[in-house]
């Protein structure tokens, strides 16, 4: 099973991703948690120099993303599935369509093009998005922002609604969150979704 998590920063995805992961190996299943980017040393490495390096142009950073994304699915995710593992992902190709696509404004299918294409078209069985009004979502920010995370309130609210509307046109692969609950509420329901497909 290949299932990723998707928010604004701070929308508390990474909570869930773990948690999720811990349910699935007490339940006996071998689990690959892992994020975006990152998850190799090539990946984790661009994300060095896309999330703490130097101002570039939007296609530059998509294309970086998109770089890493590439190595993470070849080295970890597409073994890990033929080993018959499951794959949690932190973030993966939705994200480089809200940011890049729509918050940068380069287009949705452009963004979504390149990423199919690096990918050799690897998409998850599903989604969870877990919703927070950005505002909202900021106030649980800590600790010196990065590059992406300096950006200004019109940027978030257009990631925001960016993943609104892919949740919506895509509703067999997303299921979306209510991330004002506690952990443990929303991780339970993660768990009913995924229960019948165990
Ligand atoms: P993300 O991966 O979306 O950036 P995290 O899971 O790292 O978010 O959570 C961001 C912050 O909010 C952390 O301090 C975390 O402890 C806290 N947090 C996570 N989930 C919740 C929740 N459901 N309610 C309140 N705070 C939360
Ligand atoms: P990270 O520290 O993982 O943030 P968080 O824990 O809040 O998810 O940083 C990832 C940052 O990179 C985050 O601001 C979202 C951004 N990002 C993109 O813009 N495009 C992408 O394709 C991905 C994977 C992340």
């Amino acid at each position: 099973m290949f299932v990723t998590f998707e928010g604004v920063d701070w929308s508390g995805k990474s909570t869930q991703a773990a948690l999720l992961a811990g349910w699935l190996a007490e339940e006996g299943r071998t689990v690959l948690l892992t994020r975006e980017p990152g998850g190799t040393p090539v990946a984790e490495a661009v994300r060095d120099v896309v999330l703490h390096g130097h101002d570039m142009t939007p296609w530059a950073e998509a294309a970086l993303y998109a770089a890493a994304r590439a190595d993470h699915v070849e080295h970890a995710i597409r073994p890990a599935l033929e080993r018959g593992e499951d794959v949690v992902c932190d973030r993966y190709i939705d994200s480089s369509v809200a940011y890049q696509g729509i918050g940068r404004g380069l287009g949705e299918d452009r963004v979504r093009e390149l990423n199919l294409m690096v990918t050799r078209g690897l998409l998850p069985e599903r989604t969870f998005l877990v919703l927070l009004d950005p505002e909202e979502a900021r106030r649980r920010g800590a600790g010196q922002p990065d590059r992406i995370e300096r950006e200004g309130d019109d940027f978030w609210s257009r990631v925001h609604e960016g993943f609104r509307s892919l949740a919506a046109e895509f509703p067999e692969r997303f299921v979306t969150l209510d991330g004002s609950r506690s952990p443990d509420e929303i991780a339970e329901e993660v768990r009913e979704h995924l229960r019948p497909l165990l």
